[in-house]
C-alpha cells in the first residue's frame, strides 16, 4: 500500500479531514507515520483551514504502535516530533476514535486538542505487560488532563476503560451517536461556532490535589504488588511523578530515556517473544493454503460434560451454531444447565446483554441423536477419559458424519492415533485439545497423528481463530506438550511438600516468582480426584517411584478432593476461594512421608524454583529434541497461555536461554547427584548445546527453517 493511499486529507469546505486506512486494525507503523507527518506539513502552511479532523476507516482507530518494531532503533523521537505538531497546529484538532484505542493510538489522541469517541469505544495503555512504559507522550499528556493518580490507574492496571468512564476521567469530550464522521465533523463546525480554538493539552496544568507523594508512594506500592520481580510499572511511577515537576517537552525527553531502559529489560524481551511466538504458532509450513469451503459452520461436540459445554460455548460466541449431544438426557439436561449457568453469570456482571445471551443459547442444540451430527463440519469428542468408549464413539462418527468433516478429540492422555485407527478415515482425525474452562482458558493444543491430513491440521488451525484460541500444533506424545512437562514440575513440588515444605511455601514462591498460581492451588481447583485418577489409569507411564505423587494420593485418600469439597491442599470456607492454610492437611503429608520414610527439612525458595523448574524446562527440550513441537517458541506459547507461566519471562525455552543452559545442565547435574537419575537425567538436547557451547536460539537459527 502506498502512503497516499494509507493517510490522505479530505476537504469538507474550511475543514479539512486526516483520514487514516491501514488495515487490518491500523497500527501505527513506519508508513502511517510517514503519511501523518505528510498531512500535518501540508497544513501547517494551509491557511484555508480552519479546522482538523483526525480519525480512521475500518474496524478500529489506531490500535496502537507497531511491536514489530521494537527490536529495531528506537522510535519514541520520531513520535514525539509527530504528535507535537498536531498539538502545535494554529486551529483545533478533533479526533474521532472508535474500535480499541490503544497505546500509540491513545497517546496520539491526547496531542489533539479535543477528543469524541463512538459508542462501545474502548480506550487503554497497556504498555507494562509488555514490560515498557507508553512512550509516546502518554505519561506526560494524561495526567495533565484527568491528573496524575488516575492516569497511573491506567497504566498500572493495564485495563482499557470504556467512554462512560473515559467521559467521567474528563479525557473524553463527547460521545457521537450515529455517523461517526458526520458527527465528528458538525462538533467541530459547532466549536468554531462558539469561537473556540486550540486547546494544546501540553499546555495544561496537573492538578495538584491529584499528585501527592503519599499517592505515588501508594502507587508503587500497588505495582511491586501487582507485578512482582518486574520493574515497567514502577518506571511508570516514576516517569508521571517527573510530569509534576518538568515541562511537557523536557517530560517527554525523560519519558523517551526510560521507555528505552525498559526495552532493553529482560521482562520487555521476554514478553516481547511471548507475543510474536503466539503469531508464529499460527505459521505451519507445508499446509495447503486455506479455502473458504472449508471453513467450519456447522459444529458439534460429544458429551455435554464440563469441556464439552465449555466447548460448546466457544462456538456458540463465535456465532458458529453447534449440536451438544449427551448418552443420556440427564447428563444433557445437566449440561445444558451449565451452560445457561455460565451465560447468566456472564449477564449479571454486565459482560454480555440479556439479548446476547438469548442468540447464542439459540445456537446450541442439545441431542441424544447421532444422526443430528450428519452436517457437522468439525465434531469433537469430550466424554469421559476412556480408550473403549472413545473408540467406540468414533466408529459411529466414521459410520455418519459427513466425507469432509473433521473428527476431533478433546483427550488429554490418550493415543490418537489409536482412536483414529478404528475409523476409515484417519487423515480426518486430530486432537483438539481445550483446557479447562474452555471457554475461557486461551490454549488450545493441535494433536496431528502420523496420519492426519495437512488439510484437517488446516482446518482446525484456522477454526482457532473465531474460537479465540491460540493454537499450538503438536505431535502425540503422551501428554503432548503442556501436561508432559508438567510432570516433573508438579512431581518436585508434591515431593517438597512429603519433605515438609508447606504448601503456601511451595505456591508463594513459585507465585512470587511469576507464575499466575501456585501448582498445588491449581490441583485444589482443579480437583485432587482428578490428578489421582489419571496417574492410576496411566501407571505404566511413570518411573517406578514410591513417592511418585504421593501427597496427592494422601490427601485424596483422606476424603480431600480440593476446593470442591472445601479441602485439599487448603482449607476453603464456603463460596470463597482464599487459600487457609489446614493443619489437619499438614499432618496428613506429615503422616505419609513418616509412612514412606521421608526425611523432614527446611527448603529455600531457591530449592524450590530450581527443582520446579529445572525439570520443566529439561523436558521441553526432550519435546524439542523429538520434534514434539515444531519450535521453541510454540513450547513457550503452550505454557504462557495454558499454564499460567509469567510472560514477561518469555516461557520456559526462552527462560532456559536467558538463564543460560550450563546453569540449566548444571542444576539437572547437582540434583542427579543427590537424588538419582530416575528423574533428573539431562536431556541430550541440552547436554549437547552445552558442549557445543550453544543455545536454543543459535540452535534453531543453525536447523533452518522449521520443516
Ligand atoms: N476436565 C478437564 O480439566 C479436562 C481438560 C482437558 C481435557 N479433558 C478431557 O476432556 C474429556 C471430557 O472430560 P470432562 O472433564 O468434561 O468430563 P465430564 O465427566 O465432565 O463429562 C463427560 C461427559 O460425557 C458424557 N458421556 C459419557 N459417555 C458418553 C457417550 N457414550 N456418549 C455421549 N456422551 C457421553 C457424560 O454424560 C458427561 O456429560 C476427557 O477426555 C478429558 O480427559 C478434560
Amino acid at each position: 500500500m502506498s502512503i497516499a493511499s494509507i493517510v490522505r486529507i479530505e476537504r469538507d469546505a474550511e475543514l479539512a479531514l486526516v483520514i487514516v486506512n491501514n488495515p487490518p486494525v491500523n497500527t501505527i507503523d513506519a508508513k502511517v507515520r510517514a503519511g501523518l507527518l505528510e498531512a500535518v506539513q501540508q497544513l501547517q502552511s494551509d491557511a484555508s483551514v480552519r479546522g482538523v479532523l483526525l480519525l480512521c476507516e475500518g474496524s478500529t482507530f489506531f490500535s496502537g504502535a507497531d511491536i514489530g518494531e521494537f527490536n529495531g532503533p528506537p522510535k519514541e523521537e520520531e513520535y514525539r516530533l509527530l504528535f507535537n505538531a498536531y498539538e502545535s497546529l494554529k486551529v483545533p484538532v478533533v479526533v474521532a476514535m472508535h474500535g480499541t484505542v490503544l497505546g500509540g493510538g491513545f497517546e496520539i489522541a491526547l496531542a489533539c486538542h479535543y477528543r469524541v469517541a463512538a459508542p462501545g469505544t474502548r480506550f487503554g495503555l497497556p504498555e507494562v505487560t509488555l514490560g515498557i512504559i507508553p512512550g509516546a507522550g502518554g505519561t506526560q499528556r494524561l495526567p495533565r488532563l484527568i491528573g496524575a493518580e488516575q492516569t497511573l490507574e491506567l497504566i498500572v492496571s493495564a485495563r482499557p476503560v470504556d467512554t462512560n468512564k473515559a467521559q467521567e476521567l474528563g479525557f473524553l469530550d463527547a460521545v457521537i451517536e450515529g455517523d461517526l464522521r458526520a458527527g465528528a465533523i458538525a462538533y467541530l463546525r459547532e466549536l468554531l461556532a462558539k469561537s473556540k480554538g486550540v486547546r494544546r493539552t501540553g499546555e495544561m496544568q496537573i492538578a495538584p490535589s491529584s499528585a501527592s507523594a503519599e499517592m505515588f508512594a501508594q502507587m508503587e506500592n500497588k505495582a511491586r504488588k501487582l507485578y512482582p520481580n518486574r520493574n515497567a510499572a514502577l518506571v511508570a511511577v516514576d516517569v508521571v511523578r517527573a510530569a509534576t515537576r518538568l515541562p511537557l517537552q523536557e517530560g517527554l525527553e525523560y519519558e523517551t530515556k526510560r521507555v528505552n531502559e525498559c526495552k532493553e529489560s529482560a521482562e520487555s524481551k521476554g514478553a516481547v517473544h511471548a507475543f510474536f511466538a503466539e503469531r508464529e504458532a499460527r505459521r505451519i509450513p507445508g499446509l495447503p493454503p486455506a479455502k473458504a469451503d472449508k471453513t467450519v459452520k456447522r459444529a458439534a461436540v460429544i458429551g455435554a460434560g464440563t469441556m464439552g459445554g465449555g466447548i460448546a460455548i466457544c462456538f456458540a460466541n463465535a456465532g458458529i451454531p453447534v449440536t451438544l449431544l449427551d448418552a443420556a438426557q440427564a447428563g444433557l439436561e445437566r449440561g445444558l444447565a451449565t451452560i445457561d449457568r455460565t451465560y447468566q453469570s456472564m449477564v449479571d456482571r454486565g459482560r454480555l446483554s440479556a439479548e446476547d445471551k438469548q442468540k447464542r443459547l439459540a445456537l446450541i442444540k442439545g441431542s441424544l441423536d447421532y444422526e443430528d451430527l450428519r452436517d457437522a463440519d468439525v465434531i469433537i469428542e469430550a466424554v469421559f477419559e476412556n480408550m473403549d468408549l472413545k473408540r467406540e464413539i468414533f466408529r459411529k462418527l466414521d459410520a455418519i458424519a459427513g466425507p469432509d468433516a473433521v473428527l476431533a478429540t478433546n483427550t488429554s492422555t490418550l493415543d490418537i492415533a489409536q482412536i483414529a485407527a478404528v475409523t476409515r478415515r484417519p487423515q480426518d482425525v486430530i486432537g483438539m485439545h481445550f483446557f479447562s474452562p474452555a471457554n475461557v482458558m486461551p490454549l488450545l493444543e493441535v494433536v496431528r497423528t502420523e496420519r492426519t491430513s495437512p488439510t484437517t491440521i488446516r482446518t482446525v488451525m484456522d477454526l482457532a481463530k473465531p474460537l479465540r484460541k491460540t493454537p499450538v500444533l503438536a505431535k502425540v506424545c503422551y501428554g503432548f506438550i503442556g501436561n508432559r512437562m508438567m510432570e516433573g514440575y508438579a512431581r518436585e513440588a508434591e515431593r517438597m511438600v512429603l519433605e515438609g515444605a508447606t504448601p503456601r511455601l511451595i505456591d508463594s514462591t513459585l507465585e512470587e516468582w511469576g507464575m499466575a498460581m501456585g501448582i498445588l492451588a491449581v490441583f485444589d481447583m482443579a480437583g485432587i480426584d482428578i490428578g489421582v485418577n489419571v496417574h492410576i489409569a496411566n501407571k505404566h507411564q511413570f518411573p517406578p517411584d514410591p513417592t511418585y505423587y504421593q501427597a496427592d494420593f494422601a490427601l485424596h485418600e483422606a476424603g480431600r478432593l480440593g476446593q470442591k469439597n472445601g479441602k485439599g491442599y487448603y482449607r476453603y470456607e464456603s463460596g470463597n476461594r482464599s487459600r487457609i492454610d489446614d493443619p489437619e492437611a499438614l499432618e496428613i503429608l506429615r503422616a505419609r512421608a513418616r509412612q514412606l520414610g521421608i526425611e523432614q527439612r527446611e527448603h529455600s525458595k531457591q530449592e524450590i524454583l530450581e527443582r520446579c523448574l529445572y525439570p520443566l524446562l529439561n523436558e521441553g527440550l526432550r519435546i524439542l529434541e523429538e520434534g514434539i513441537a515444531l519450535r521453541a517458541s510454540d513450547i513457550d506459547v503452550v505454557w504462557t497461555a495454558g499454564y499460567g507461566f509469567p510472560r514477561f519471562r518469555g516461557g520456559p525455552m526462552f527462560y532456559a536461554d536467558t538463564i543460560g543452559l550450563p546453569v540449566l545442565l548444571e542444576g539437572m547435574r547437582k540434583y542427579e547427584a543427590l537424588s538419582g537419575p530416575m528423574h533428573w537425567q539431562p536431556a541430550k538436547l541440552l547436554v549437547q548445546l552445552v558442549e557445543q557451547g550453544s543455545s536454543i536460539v543459535q540452535w534453531e537459527a543453525k536447523r533452518g527453517a522449521v520443516q
